[in-house]
């Protein structure tokens, strides 16, 4: 079987050694010849860089590894480009985050105004990540995960349209999960399921077996009664409490309309004023990552480079980051699976705007991916939906045309924003603190 070369792009990031440890548990159906990380900041990627040379060189040491912070280097011989990148790293996170705070807003980091902050920021390091691809591997495929997904997928869409680009996002198959559990699946894989919406903006409205029969009624009755979550769960079933907190918000979402069933980040555009009542605003997600995730990852990568083994590692396997094996392998060997992907909708909901970027499924092959066809969604959904893309696009736009308004309209129509004055106090603060990453607006 062919073995493939693969770079991850962001390698100092937190989630690098999860996603190794999943790409070396999965050697059976994607045979791995060469692991490379690539990162423009050496002093961060070499916080895993020797934990990961360890994990690979363990598993399997035919396996060649380097970890570099030059392109060429990084993006010569590749079939694929991991990408998640974090332009600015957490320390900006924090900022797009207590910006908003400072004006009782929710930041939110990927569809709040803090992903508005965050996608000026992105645009420009995903599409240089796309140009060495093009240039060094012109053959490989990029599985983008780099976050805002929504702008960093309509950049996509408008500068890079013949790119052999996906934009991918793990929350559906991390909300998945707990679903599968819900109705008593042994796994995620047993559903067959209809999504449609924008990157976390979208709802469930089908969740079958294999013989076709219908639960999605089921799940609306439980999460209207707990969220996503079982009635005995506690945080440990989740990443932290954080996000079992978010789980159980699912109930209140879900009360608006229960129809369908809602992506959980539905807690930050509906409930900002509930989100903002809970937040610390000297001390918000960013924070919590960095004194959680971030100790923990780059703390074990440190035993381990000083004990020069990983025999012993509480490092796991990155569950949700399942998604970039199943991906890969549909691409490589065509296997025509069933995937949520970040796609030109095209007609696919038939009553939105063909250009924008939607969350749909799609059947994944060697030559990329087919949409399905969605149909017409209801005014409410649709509603949402409009006033988000427009306000996503307007950010693309400001970056395509160094604007002041296009980015003060962004955030003027985001729906975490109240009104126009205090879009333009965060636009003027956001301006002053991303100095360094954004084109000057005018
Ligand atoms: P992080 O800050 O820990 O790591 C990101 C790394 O990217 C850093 O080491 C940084 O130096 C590097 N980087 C920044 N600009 C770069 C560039 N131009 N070229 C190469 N490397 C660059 O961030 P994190 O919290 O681990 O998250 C990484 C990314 O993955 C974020 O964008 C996050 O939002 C995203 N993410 C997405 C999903 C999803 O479902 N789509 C899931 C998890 C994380
Ligand atoms: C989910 C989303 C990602 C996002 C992450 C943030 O996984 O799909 O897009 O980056 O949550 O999680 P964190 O633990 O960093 O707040
Ligand atoms: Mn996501």
């Amino acid at each position: 079987m062919k073995k493939f070369s693969i770079v991850i792009a962001g390698g100092g990031s937190t989630y690098t050694p999860e996603i190794i440890l999943m790409l070396l548990d999965n050697l059976d159906r994607l045979p791995l010849r060469s692991i490379k990380l690539y990162d423009n900041d050496e002093e961060r990627q070499n916080h895993v860089a020797k934990a990961c040379e360890i994990l690979i060189k363990e598993k399997d040491p035919t396996i060649q590894y380097v970890a570099t912070t030059d392109p060429e280097v990084a993006y010569t011989d590749v079939d694929f480009v991991l990408a998640h990148i974090r332009v600015g790293k957490l320390e900006m996170r924090s900022l797009d985050e207590k910006i908003p705070l400072k004006y009782g807003v929710v930041g939110q980091e990927t569809c709040g105004p803090g992903g508005m902050a965050y996608g000026l920021r992105s645009i420009p390091g995903v599409l240089e990540n796309i140009e060495y691809m093009e240039k060094y591997s012109p053959n490989a495929w990029m599985l983008n995960y780099s976050n805002p997904a929504s702008i960093v997928a309509e950049a996509c869409r408008r500068f890079k349209p013949n790119s052999r680009v996906i934009n991918i996002c793990d929350m559906p198959i991390g909300m998945e999960h707990t679903i599968a559990r819900i109705l008593g699946f042994k796994s995620r894989k047993e559903m067959c399921i209809r999504y449609y919406g924008l990157n976390h903006f979208g709802w469930w409205t089908s969740i079958k077996d294999k013989d076709g029969k219908e639960y999605i009624q089921d799940l609306i009755a439980h999460q209207l009664k707990y969220g996503n979550c079982l009635a005995d769960d506690d945080a440990s079933y989740y990443t932290d409490s954080s996000w079992f907190d978010t789980a159980k918000k699912v109930k209140d979402i879900i009360a608006i309309d229960p129809t369908m069933c809602p992506n959980s980040y539905f807690q930050y555009y509906l409930f900002g004023d509930d989100m903002v009542a809970h937040t610390d605003p000297n001390y918000t997600r960013a924070d919590q990552v960095v004194d959680t995730r971030e100790k923990r990852v780059f703390g074990e990568c440190a035993r381990i480079e000083k004990v020069g083994t990983a025999k012993d590692t509480t490092l796991q396997i990155g569950i949700h980051a399942e998604f970039i094996v199943d991906l890969a392998t549909a691409l490589a060997f065509n296997t025509h699976e069933r995937m949520l992907l970040i796609v030109p909708n095209n007609g696919a909901i038939s009553n939105f705007e063909k250009d924008a970027m939607v969350e749909i499924p799609c059947i994944v092959g060697k030559d990329g991916y087919e949409p399905l066809t969605v149909g017409e969604i209801p005014h409410f959904q649709k509603g949402l939906m409009e006033q988000q893309v427009n306000c996503e696009k307007l950010v693309v736009d400001a970056y395509e045309q160094h604007s002041y308004l296009k980015m003060l309209q962004a955030l003027t129509l985001n729906k975490c924003v109240p009104n126009a004055n205090v879009a333009r106090k965060i636009l003027d603060d956001f301006i002053e603190a991303n100095k360094a990453y954004w084109p000057e607006l005018k």
